[in-house]
């Protein structure tokens, strides 16, 4: 870990990310363009995040898809650590989940794990977390999943179905494994140290191949999980990973649920999101107009044009245009954020709506304990 300038773990991730090294360090695959065309072909759809490479790395995505073209089902699965209110950071592999299910037909499991962010975050209580859990979930409802093929495990809610899982998953990780993979010491608290067997547990849930579509900062867990599956007599879980979403004041680090200015939450008012972006977004513009005319700004580390690229501007040929002329100089910084602000604020005014309607609808999603 040392040797890179980056660091990716599930509970903590600095610097800018070289991708290319993280496929390597983490060994996963990156997405081929032979996958891209397989994907493709099974949902007659390609879709923006896939074709943006905002999902970029996998692991056994093949074997699912092969499986999959031979009539055998997989399920999906992915979660969320209620440390705070939902950002739209988080929305992204959601969104892309809702798609694989509404394609492939398939159910899909929701974990979210109070527990573990309790044992992550000192200044969190249980409450805190458990109310943050219900929070969270109204936005997961939100984006249309359906309770006839959706449930949201809550893990101290759960954890009478969890825990025989996690039990098995347990006895088959020793604490070598799970300190050299995160790097617990002797002052780490035993929850987190239990903590990947419960994050596993969900994978073995049903009796069918997973997929997981994930933030690459987790596919430690399940490096671990792959490998127990076999011990334990079940199939290794397939991840599908996207990158880790840029904060606001800029590249380097994720979309962080505590840091209130970095952060554009689900919950927020239109006049909110327009300081936020205007104040806040790192901009790839030059220092003032006559230079940004002459020059031209950069799209690359540019946050409100990497916004619209991996999640609210799915049109490419509005995108490119955007780009091209954000590059040229033709666009400004306060136009290209203006363009950000006003797609942010129509997506939250219908999600908001549909945030309150699933208040009445979080009981027919939530996983009963057998
Ligand atoms: N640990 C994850 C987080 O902090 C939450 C989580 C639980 C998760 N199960 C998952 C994330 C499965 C992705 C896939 O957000």
């Amino acid at each position: 870990m040392s040797t890179e300038d980056f660091v990716v773990t599930p509970w903590h991730v600095e610097g800018e990310i070289d991708y290319d090294k993280l496929i390597k360090q983490f060994g996963t695959e990156r997405i081929s363009d032979e996958i891209l065309a397989r994907i493709k072909k099974n949902t007659g759809e390609d879709h923006f995040m896939l074709r943006r490479g905002v999902f970029f790395s996998h692991r056994e995505l093949n074997r699912v898809l092969e499986d999959y073209e031979k009539g055998k089902k997989f399920f999906l699965y992915t979660g969320r650590g209620p440390s705070g209110h939902t950002h739209i950071g988080h929305l992204v592999p959601w969104v892309f989940a809702k798609w694989l299910q509404d394609k492939f037909d398939v159910n899909m499991y929701f974990q979210l794990t109070d527990d573990e962010k309790f044992y992550a975050k000192a200044e969190l209580t249980l409450e805190d977390t458990r109310k943050f859990a219900y929070e969270n979930a109204l936005d997961f409802i939100a984006l249309g999943f359906k309770p006839k093929n959706t449930k949201i495990i809550i893990n101290t809610r759960n954890i009478q179905t969890l825990y025989p899982i996690a039990a098995q998953v347990a006895k088959k990780i020793n604490f070598s494994n799970t300190k050299g993979v995160f790097g617990f010491t002797n002052e780490t608290n035993i929850g987190m140290i239990f903590y990947t067997s419960l994050q596993s547990a969900p994978c073995f849930i049903e009796d069918k191949p997973v997929l997981i579509p994930l933030g690459v900062d987790q596919d430690p867990h399940f490096r671990i999980t792959r490998d127990v599956a076999p011990k334990i007599g079940k199939p290794k879980p397939a991840l599908i990973h996207n990158i880790m979403i840029p904060a606001l004041e800029g590249p380097g680090g994720k979309m962080s649920a505590s840091s209130e200015n970095g952060t554009v939450y689900t919950t927020d008012s239109p006049s909110t999101v327009k300081k936020k972006i205007n104040k806040y977004a790192f901009s790839g513009g030059q220092p003032d107009v006559e230079q940004h005319r002459k020059l031209g700004g950069n799209p690359d580390v540019d946050v409100s044009y990497q916004y619209l690229r991996i999640f609210f501007e799915p049109d490419d040929k509005k995108l490119k245009s955007i780009h091209d002329d954000y590059k040229s100089g033709k666009m400004l910084t306060g136009e290209l954020k203006g363009i950000l602000i006003e797609k942010i604020n129509s997506f939250l005014e219908v999600h908001q709506e549909k945030r309150e309607t699933a208040k009445d609808q979080i009981k027919q999603f939530l996983f009963e304990n057998k």
